[in-house]
């Protein structure tokens, strides 16, 4: 019995001194959120711009599977000028979106805890040695769409754990050796329409430092005439669209998994193109304004490719037979091939060796393609996808899904056309003799005509004329 009022005793201290370490721990919470709300007013809703459009948004969302607080403030679209800006950024804050607005510099801001920072569309023509060495917990940082030109050796320092940066449509030439190399765990570059970025002359990798494990490089219009990147570097995606290549760059990593090559001065796609393109998976052969050919064997040792994609290559008129390698293996071989499209080629037809591979795939598209519907195209009918391909010629049928159109109306001439001129040439050559033979047969023979006029029976036969017997009668 005693011991048992002892046990409750025990229970219900226990219970208090849990119940007041509750209430203690809420009264401390209650005072830092006091503290956090205040300094999130002084940022989001300065005195300076309270009550106008120019104060910021500022959401608060619980990041993380712990709950950790997390603060999202957006303040684009706002005319803030640099020196508007208050340098130390609230507790708790883990995105800043900045853009579109007028900073002509990038405020030195202050964060431990800033995982996102968005300055796409400002002024910022330069940055400085140091510039973001105060926010060291930055992953994400957006600088796409300024005017940036000048970076000081040391503008990136201070950002171990950066794995996102952006510096497409900058006008970014000469850098300083080694800019990257503080970017000691980036994934992801976009220097995308830098358009003389290929002034810059030095080696990503060895000069410009960038992050050996990259994964994800964009360098789309940067005017490159050619480009080396180190065969063992593990990078997984490339896109070098809209640049001056006229081949496809023979060094690059091996282990490449998606290649975008879109809108370069390649005329023909050859083997040695694709030659050491071994993993790629999604290759994009798009938008070439010079591509005429497809050459046999192009395709032939991108064994792993699912992807591939020819769209709007308006001047692509021929695929070689053998282009995905010699008949023999294509027929037999399974490839991994799933999708491809030549929408808005100019390709008329496909030559009937390509049937099994065609058959494999999952997405076909041929729209717009001036397809030439004729025997050698009917085995097209037969394919198990949807190819929205229409016939041009012959026109009869033109503007028909080849899968609607009649098979018989996919006839060929069984005679080449040299056949039919002839077989002209000689009728009319046949009937010039027929008429010929009936004008001669019709004309009087010069013989027969003769023996008439002097025959015993012509009325100019000779005739004896005899005395008259009965005026003399002897
Ligand atoms: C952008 O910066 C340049 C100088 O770098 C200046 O001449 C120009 O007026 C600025 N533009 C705007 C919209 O502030
Ligand atoms: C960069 O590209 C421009 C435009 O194509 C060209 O005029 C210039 O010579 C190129 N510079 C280098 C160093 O390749
Ligand atoms: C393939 O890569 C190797 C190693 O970089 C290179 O020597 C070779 O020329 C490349 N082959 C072709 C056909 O480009
Ligand atoms: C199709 O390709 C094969 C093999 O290259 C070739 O012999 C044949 O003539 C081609 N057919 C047409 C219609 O071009």
């Amino acid at each position: 019995m005693a011991s048992l009022k002892s046990l409750q005793i025990v229970s219900g201290l226990l219970t208090f001194v849990l119940l007041l370490t509750q209430l203690l721990a809420h009264a401390h919470v209650v005072q830092a959120e006091n503290i956090d709300a205040a300094e999130t007013d002084r940022f989001c809703y300065p005195e300076s711009s309270k009550n106008t459009r120019r104060s910021c948004e500022c959401s608060n969302v619980s990041a993380s599977p712990w709950g950790n607080r997390a603060l999202r403030i957006d303040c684009s679209y706002k005319d803030y000028r640099s020196a508007d800006l208050s340098l130390v950024l609230p507790l708790y804050i883990d995105s800043l979106d900045l853009s579109w607005n007028a900073l002509d510099s990038v405020p030195i801001l202050s964060s431990d805890t800033l995982h996102q920072l968005n300055l796409r569309h400002n002024n910022v023509s330069q940055l400085v040695a140091g510039n973001f060495k105060l926010l060291t917990s930055l992953r994400e940082l957006y600088l796409g769409w300024n005017s940036i030109g000048r970076l000081e050796a040391g503008s990136f320092d201070g950002l171990p754990h950066l794995q996102v940066l952006d510096l497409a449509h900058n006008n970014l030439h000469l850098l300083p050796g080694q800019l990257f190399a503080p970017l000691l765990v980036l994934g992801t570059l976009d220097i995308s329409w830098n358009r003389r970025f290929n002034e810059s002359g030095e080696d990503l990798y060895t000069g410009l430092g960038v992050n050996w494990k990259l994964s994800t490089l964009r360098l789309d219009a940067c005017n490159l005439g050619d480009l080396h990147l180190p065969v063992n570097a593990p990078l997984k995606e490339l896109s070098l669209r809209r640049n001056q290549l006229k081949r496809i760059p023979a060094q690059l990593p091996e282990t490449l998994l998606r290649l975008d090559i879109s809108d370069n001065l390649l005329e023909e796609l050859l083997p040695e193109d694709t030659f050491n393109l071994t993993q790629v998976r999604q290759l994009f052969i798009e938008d070439m304004p010079l591509l005429q050919r497809v050459m046999s064997n192009a395709l032939a040792h991108v064994d792993v490719l699912e992807t591939l994609s020819f769209q709007n290559s308006r001047q692509l008129s021929h695929l070689d037979a053998e282009a995905f390698g010699p008949t023999m293996t294509t027929s037999t071989k399974k490839t991994a091939l799933r999708s491809l499209s030549f929408r808005g080629t100019m390709l008329r037809t496909f030559n009937s060796t390509l049937a099994p591979l065609f058959t494999q795939l999952a997405e076909l598209d041929l729209n717009g393609l001036p397809l030439q519907c004729d025997c050698e195209l009917v085995w097209l009918k037969q394919l198990p996808v949807e190819t929205n391909g229409r016939c041009y010629k012959p026109a009869r049928i033109r503007g028909m899904l080849v899968t609607s159109a009649r098979g018989d109306a996919f006839s060929c001439d069984t005679w080449p056309r040299w056949a039919y001129g002839l077989v002209v040439l000689s009728l009319i050559a046949l009937s010039a003799a027929g008429i010929y033979l009936i004008v001669m047969g019709l004309r009087p023979h010069r013989g027969v005509t003769m023996r008439r006029k002097v025959g015993a029976g012509s009325p100019y036969a000779r005739v004896t004329i005899e005395p008259n017997r009965q005026e003399n009668p002897h």
